[in-house]
């Protein structure tokens, strides 16, 4: 399980920390219904298509912000979420075709646990401060 960090992942901009708490839930939704018995393959499924869905529309949203802001960091930025978009929908495309799908679920976990929240607790900390000079 991941815990909400607020001193290592919180920026005090509440549209983003909303977002993150989210993306946190969704992990950790993920986790449970790995843990399920018997398991549930549309149950593993759905979760895995809403951290897609929700990933994507807060990539959209920090992307907004960073072009808006006019953020030097902003191409490298991008770059690391479409690394995520790209490797993510490879594990669903995986999880969809493969008979292991747990072990897939599993894959996709550990990825999101290590990716996502390193990037949450690095990458997007650096512009925290440029947000919240323009009053977010
Ligand atoms: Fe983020
Ligand atoms: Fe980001």
């Amino acid at each position: 399980m991941v815990a909400w960090n607020a001193q290592t992942m919180g920026m005090d901009i509440e549209v983003i920390d909303h977002q993150h708490q989210r993306l946190i839930q969704i992990i950790n939704e993920l986790e449970w219904a790995i843990q399920e018995k018997p398991f549930d393959r549309e149950k593993l499924k759905e979760v895995l298509g809403s951290m897609f869905d929700y990933a994507y529309y807060h990539f959209q949203t920090e992307e907004f912000y960073l072009d808006k802001f006019n953020y030097p960091g902003i191409v490298s930025h991008k770059n690391e979420h479409r690394y995520f978009i790209e490797r993510y929908q490879m594990l669903i495309k995986l999880f969809n075709t493969d008979d292991d799908y747990l072990e897939i679920a599993k894959d996709a976990q550990e990825f999101l646990e290590n990716w996502l929240v390193s990037h949450i607790c690095g990458t997007d900390q650096g512009y925290a401060a440029l947000f919240k000079e323009h009053g977010m």
